[in-house]
């Protein structure tokens, strides 16, 4: 940020914002015309620690400065491990999100030509290069280029970077590049800031530029110049930030997991909102790939991770009865590895809240490069996986901070299920009303998620806090209710660190029944009494067959459904609504439940121990 009298103030703002991503260390860096080295101060731990040693001792005032916050890939969490790491001479600051593989080779080298290093980062073996080419410049020309050196640096490291460097000889300047590795700019007035999303600079202004693979920035007041590594001048594409800073701010919550829970309604109605025409058809106008190749497609691949996976899971569901096209859902960092069939008539979608995750960037490149059209569904403007797409599907779910995704688990079912009505819209598969029907279904979900969050949370949490010391869990569904079971068990794990597996429910009897004893929690999703009766009355036995063998049994149904009330400890209910919708409202409950648990264990819920947010490495 520059120049402004105030960088460490905003370093400071952005590295809270931003603490989401990593949190082990931090630390800033601020230079000012006169400076003969680069002032720095950096502590491990929360961003807490950094501030009080700011205030026993004070940086002087800067002109541009960086900051960081740490998540150890390389080298323990260590104040001198921190970023940022300094020239051998001092003179300039290197922040660094990413691996750089080739690190130990190029240490080797500077050993060798008598460079010494004293923390275990691969960040400060690019420090030290970096402050290497910075002065082999000003010893060719006479003058500082730390754009030119950053450049010259990027092309010697291999591995996965954003790299950001300020120089005491350019006190005007904050250059950075990226591979790999998320950053974007954004511009204010006299002003200008480098971030690795939004979040880190909206408080401050909402106009933004995405910086693509392999190109490097220089920011100079307002003043904005992207070029390739080569030094060629690039022109990067220009976005608004439709979302406000208080949009990442508690805002009188408990904490984020809390209120992004409560904000699943809205994630959703946003999602759905302004993609209808006046005649009521679906409009898409942000995919750009024609109608004719969206009928052209034999097959859908989703790519995704974690939470994202498990929309993608439920997705398929609803996608292959309206469409008739074979879904496959796989992890993407599964899919890379198998050679998987890809032809130009494959799409590819790619499901991703942060659009940061290195394992879907990867999947998205290698289908692309078999010809493949890829089609991002993602909750963040300006981020890789939505850029290296063909098309891109935005969910409106606005910032989600707490590392648990919640909000953007329904806005990603919403906007998976939009695109599967829209390719039965295009291909002519579903009459107007059929789609009608199911997209009146789906506006219809906001409310009803609503209710469970206004009805059934007294009930949700005194079972988390009877239940707290609980050893494991398991879910079980059945049909749309199975990759529901799967969320259901990966956010109690994630944020309550109790052992639990989800299951689909046909599978109990295969293995997983072996596992229920006396007093084992087992959370059923009971599908819809009035929906495909086998269906609920399968699951029913599934709920009795554990009973019998003396597992507590939590039930999420329907309210009214008779047999769930007789069979199941205690029932977290929902509202009715078509089976294909019932994930919407029965993750509610599960979300809810695992916060609690993780409430009465003490844990800190936005951020799970060993977790980030965005996982920017393979
Ligand atoms: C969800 O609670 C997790 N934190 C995690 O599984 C996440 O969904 C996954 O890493 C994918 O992230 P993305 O949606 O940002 O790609």
């Amino acid at each position: 940020m520059n120049p402004s009298n105030r960088p460490l103030e905003v370093c400071l703002q952005g590295l809270q914002r931003l603490e989401y991503r990593g949190y082990d260390s931090a630390g800033v860096a601020i230079v000012s015309p006169g400076m003969d080295q680069v002032a720095y101060e950096k502590k491990a731990g929360r961003l807490n620690n950094l501030k009080a040693a700011l205030k026993r001792h004070p940086l002087p005032e800067g002109t541009v400065g960086i900051g960081h916050t740490r998540w150890a890939t390389n080298g323990e969490p260590s104040d001198v491990n921190a970023h940022p790491h300094m020239s051998q001479d001092g003179k300039i600051a290197l922040i660094h999100n990413g691996i750089i593989e080739n690190a130990n080779k190029l240490k080797f080298d500077l050993e060798t030509e008598g460079y010494s290093f004293v923390s275990d980062t691969d960040t400060e073996v690019a420090a030290k290069l970096l402050g290497k080419v910075a002065n082999q410049i000003i010893a060719q020309t006479g003058k500082p280029d730390l754009f030119e050196a950053l450049r010259r640096t990027s092309k010697m490291l291999t591995g996965t970077f954003t790299l950001l460097a300020i120089d005491v000889r350019q006190p005007s300047i904050v250059v950075g590049s990226r591979h790999d590795s998320p950053l974007v700019i954004g511009v204010g007035k006299g002003e200008s800031f480098l971030g690795s999303d939004v979040a880190a600079f909206v408080a401050y202004t909402h106009q933004a530029i995405e910086i693509g693979q392999d190109e490097a920035v220089e920011i100079e007041g307002d003043h904005v110049t992207v070029t390739d590594f080569d030094g060629h001048p690039v022109t990067p594409r220009h976005f608004t930030v439709d979302w406000d800073a208080s949009a990442a701010e508690k805002g009188g919550w408990p904490s984020f997991m809390d209120k992004e829970i409560h904000e699943d309604p809205e994630a959703v109605s946003q999602t759905l909102m302004g993609r209808f025409d006046l005649d009521g058809r679906i409009k898409l106008d942000e995919l750009h790939i024609s109608v004719d190749e969206l009928r052209s497609i034999d097959k859908i691949i989703v790519v995704a991770c974690g939470t994202a996976s498990y929309a993608g899971l439920v997705a398929r569901y609803a996608v292959e009865h309206w469409c008739r096209i074979p879904v496959e859902v796989e992890l993407a960092h599964e899919f890379r590895y198998r050679d998987p069939i890809l032809t130009p008539r494959t799409l590819v979608v790619a499901i991703s809240q942060s659009g940061e995750t290195m394992d879907t960037l990867m999947a998205i490149r290698h289908a692309r490069e078999q010809g493949s059209k890829v089609l991002a569904i993602c909750n963040t403007q300006g981020s890789s996986i939505p850029r290296e797409s063909d098309a891109v599907l935005y969910t409106h779910a606005g910032p989600e901070v707490a590392v648990a995704s919640t909000k953007a688990f329904v806005a990603q079912i919403a906007a998976a299920y939009l695109l599967g009505l829209y390719l039965a819209q295009v291909r002519g598969i579903m009459f107007k009303d059929e789609i009608e029907t199911q997209l009146n279904a789906l506006r219809a979900m906001p409310k009803k998620i609503q209710w469970v969050l206004d009805h059934d949370v007294d009930t949700i949490k005194k079972t988390a806090q009877k239940m707290v010391s609980s050893k494991a869990f398991l879910f079980l569904g059945r049909y749309v209710g199975y990759p529901v079971a799967l969320e259901g068990a990966l956010k109690l794990k994630e944020v309550s660190y109790t052992f639990s597996e989800g299951f689909a429910a046909g599978e109990l009897k295969h293995g997983p029944i072996a596992l229920v004893d006396e007093g084992t929690p087992i959370v059923v999703i009971v599908p819809s009494p009035r929906g495909r009766n086998v269906l609920h009355n399968k699951v029913i036995s599934n709920v009795e067959e554990v009973k019998a063998r003396g597992a507590d049994t939590i039930a999420v149904a329907e309210v009214g459904d008779r047999k769930a009330a007789e069979y199941a400890d205690v029932v977290f209910w929902r509202p009715e609504c078509p089976t294909l919708m019932s994930p919407l409202v029965d993750v509610v409950p599960l979300q809810l439940f695992a916060m609690y648990m993780a409430m009465a264990k003490g844990n800190d819920v936005d951020k799970p121990r060993n977790l980030a947010k965005s996982v920017t490495v393979e």
